[in-house]
């Protein structure tokens, strides 16, 4: 931490580079494994600063009892080469202890309502360990912008009311979703996938997408609408999927069902989002809905 302070000391405020201005420093937060999304998310970075810092940390305060926390899967190597690749600058992948010299750290951030539905819900306490990780990560870095996947919509939306309630003066850049050419968004956690699995992983893409096209004209019955999620859900359910959830919100996460009973979605933004287990794997995806 504190090598990395200094590191990034020549390039703030009072410092100017040889056209006279301030250098912008951006900060892409990852658990490591790097994929095309995530050197996807350093890319972006470098259209919004000069200076790009990517850390590379399995925060385990964000990972329940029973989850993949030791089995994650950690190439510090082979991410630092892919980061060169693209352009990164700066790589801060610190200990366990150096993060956390008490773990669990008596101080926390909760991040309320938002976070204890859609994966708050099978995840307890997991946003509120994102909360306290980038939060660190804010005031180690002290980013003039930080990037986040759509991937992670719940995440990135937990991530704004962050930057709003502590008055964080960080800009927080949503990137888009990374998908292989068969629709499969990219994750990490694919390879816990067989190879079988892997062939009908991009279904869920695909029944996102189907359901998107039946939402878009807006105007339906509150009975139509759940009769459409309820047939999502088999459909998903038969392809041997073991469905989280599957969920249609506004797009700040509130709820779209109007208390009448006439579907409220006109003129609307909205996403579905959803959460399933294919073995081992726990797949995230989610599709955004211009309603009109
Ligand atoms: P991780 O899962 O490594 O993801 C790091 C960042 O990459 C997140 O912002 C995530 O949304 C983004 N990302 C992952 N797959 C993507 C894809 N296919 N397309 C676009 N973006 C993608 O999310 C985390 O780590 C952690 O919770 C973290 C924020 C680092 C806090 O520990």
């Amino acid at each position: 931490i504190p090598s990395l302070r200094a590191a990034l000391q020549p390039y703030r405020g009072h410092e100017i580079d040889k056209q006279d201005r301030q250098q912008r420093i951006a900060l892409v937060p990852t658990m490591g494994n790097l994929h095309q999304g995530h050197l996807e998310l350093v890319k972006i970075a470098k259209q919004h600063a000069d200076i790009v810092v990517v850390s590379i940390f399995v925060n385990p305060t964000q990972f329940g009892v029973g989850e993949d926390f030791d089995s994650y899967p950690r190439t510090l190597d082979d991410d630092v080469a892919k980061l060169a690749t693209v352009g990164a600058d700066y790589v801060f992948a610190p200990s366990v202890d150096a993060m956390y010299p008490v773990l669990p750290p008596p101080t926390t951030v909760l991040a309320g309502a938002i976070s204890s539905q859609l994966c708050g819900q099978s995840r307890p306490g997991h946003f509120d360990g994102v909360g306290i990780v980038v939060s660190k990560l804010f005031n180690i870095v002290q980013p003039d912008v930080a990037i986040f996947g759509q991937k992670d919509y719940q995440q990135l939306a937990i991530i704004k009311q962050l930057v709003r309630d502590l008055s964080y003066p960080i800009e927080i850049v949503g990137a888009p979703i990374i998908r292989a050419d068969d629709g499969l968004a990219l994750s990490s956690r694919n390879q816990y996938l067989t190879e079988s699995e892997r062939q009908v992983a991009p279904i869920l893409h695909r029944e996102l997408q189907d359901l998107a096209e039946q939402l878009k004209g807006g105007g339906i019955s509150q009975q139509a609408f759940e009769s459409l999620l309820k047939d999502k859900r088999t459909r998903i359910s038969d392809a041997g999927f073991t469905i989280d959830y599957l969920e249609v919100k506004t797009e700040a996460l509130g709820s779209v069902v109007s208390d009448s009973t006439t579907f409220n979605i006109e003129n609307k933004n909205i996403v579905i989002l959803v959460a399933a287990w294919l073995g081992r794997a726990r797949l995230l995806d989610n599709q955004l809905v211009v309603v009109g």
